[in-house]
């Protein structure tokens, strides 16, 4: 099954072309194409919702074409269509999503929407040149930490999943984010936060761990950014130093509260694999520390690779590859809203 998907959830425009074949349990990407808007939102400090649809609106079309061409396939070699319907920003998944009714019913080809959350997850199934074939075994626990959500999800079965708790204010990446403005650095802050943390001192101050020991799986990280303002509202001279120390000590913090929830589920639910995903999967701290925990539990781990962690339209496809079910072009609409 050859599949065209496209994400537009937010400020990065997708297109990919995947591949799957019956018998196997993994998907082969024949092309990943990925613009982003990026630029002008770290001029403004955050995503503004109109500036990230104008420039979805400019890249759609040269995405898909670029991908389609980059697959060396033709139009009449693929069998259907992904596209992300939600979560998101209304604005941005209308690009996407009105653009592949448009393809679908033109083509004729059929529609398949997924949910940007389970694509995230679904990354995870994508090989590449860098990534060979590796059976996922059920049960496994998703640990999806992205800009907007942090959410621990068992997965039984490709069609039975249980979303297991969630963040009950900030996402884990956007505790990175927001944190990260209160120390001036650019948006996104996250990976920039991580190459700050290398030069700083993690013992440096003791931050809180938030709901580490609560007995859901639930998280919180607000109450870390609050903490993290006290401190950089006390502070005299905000140095490199101090900043540094900081964003080490805030990373400290946010992996430490991962990893205790995630091996926490993961052994009350004895699975056999835990997968990683979501933009923060790209932190390199959080991959070793869940990597060697796993490990030691005697766990398979699973990660993208750190380009697929981001938002991309490969993980749509791989999702939709999975569960293939198609959906007139007029029965779509995008949902800002939709959840697991
Ligand atoms: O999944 P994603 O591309 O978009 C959403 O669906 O939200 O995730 C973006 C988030 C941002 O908050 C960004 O700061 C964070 O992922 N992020 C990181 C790293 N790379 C991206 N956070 C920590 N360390 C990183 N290396
Ligand atoms: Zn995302």
């Amino acid at each position: 099954m050859k599949i065209l998907a496209i994400e537009t959830s937010c400020d990065e425009t997708g297109a990919s072309i995947v591949s799957k074949n019956p018998h196997e349990n993994y998907i082969t990407i024949l092309s990943n194409v990925v613009a982003s808007s990026m630029a002008f939102h770290s001029k403004t400090g955050g995503v503004i919702p109109n500036v990230a649809a104008r420039e979805q609106l400019k890249y759609i079309v040269p995405a898909i074409e670029n991908a389609i061409e980059n697959s060396k396939l033709r139009i009449e070699d693929l069998d259907a269509i992904a596209v992300t319907l939600g979560p998101g920003l209304i604005g941005s998944l209308l690009i996407g999503v009105e653009t592949a009714k448009t393809l679908s019913y033109l083509w004729n080809k059929p529609l398949i929407p997924v949910n940007h959350l389970l694509g995230h997850i679904y990354a995870n199934w994508l090989t590449g040149k860098d990534r060979k074939p590796r059976v996922i075994d059920f049960p496994a626990l998703a640990l999806l930490v992205s800009g907007g959500h942090t959410d621990l999800i068992l997965i039984n079965s490709h069609n039975n999943l249980r979303w297991l708790g969630g963040t009950r204010d900030d996402a884990a990446g956007e505790a990175f984010d927001k944190i990260g403005r209160l120390l001036n650095l650019p948006y996104p802050a996250g990976p920039i936060m991580e190459t700050v943390a290398k030069k700083g001192n993690e013992k440096a101050f003791n931050f809180p761990r938030p709901m580490i020991g609560s007995k859901d799986f639930d998280f919180s990280f607000s109450g870390l950014k609050a903490a993290v303002m006290r401190k950089v509202i006390i502070t005299k001279n905000m140095d490199e130093k101090t900043t540094a120390d900081i964003a080490a000590c805030v990373q400290k913090s946010i992996v430490q509260v991962l990893l205790r929830k995630t091996i926490k589920a993961a052994k009350k639910y004895n699975v056999r694999s835990i997968l990683l995903s979501g933009g923060v999967a790209a932190n390199q701290k959080l991959r070793n520390e869940l990597s060697a925990e796993s490990s030691k539990l005697n766990i398979e781990f699973f990660v993208p690779a750190k380009s697929l962690c981001t938002d991309n339209a490969a993980m749509i496809g791989a999702y939709a590859a999975f569960h293939p079910k198609k959906v007139s072009w007029n029965k779509i609409t995008a949902n800002p809203e939709l959840y697991f």
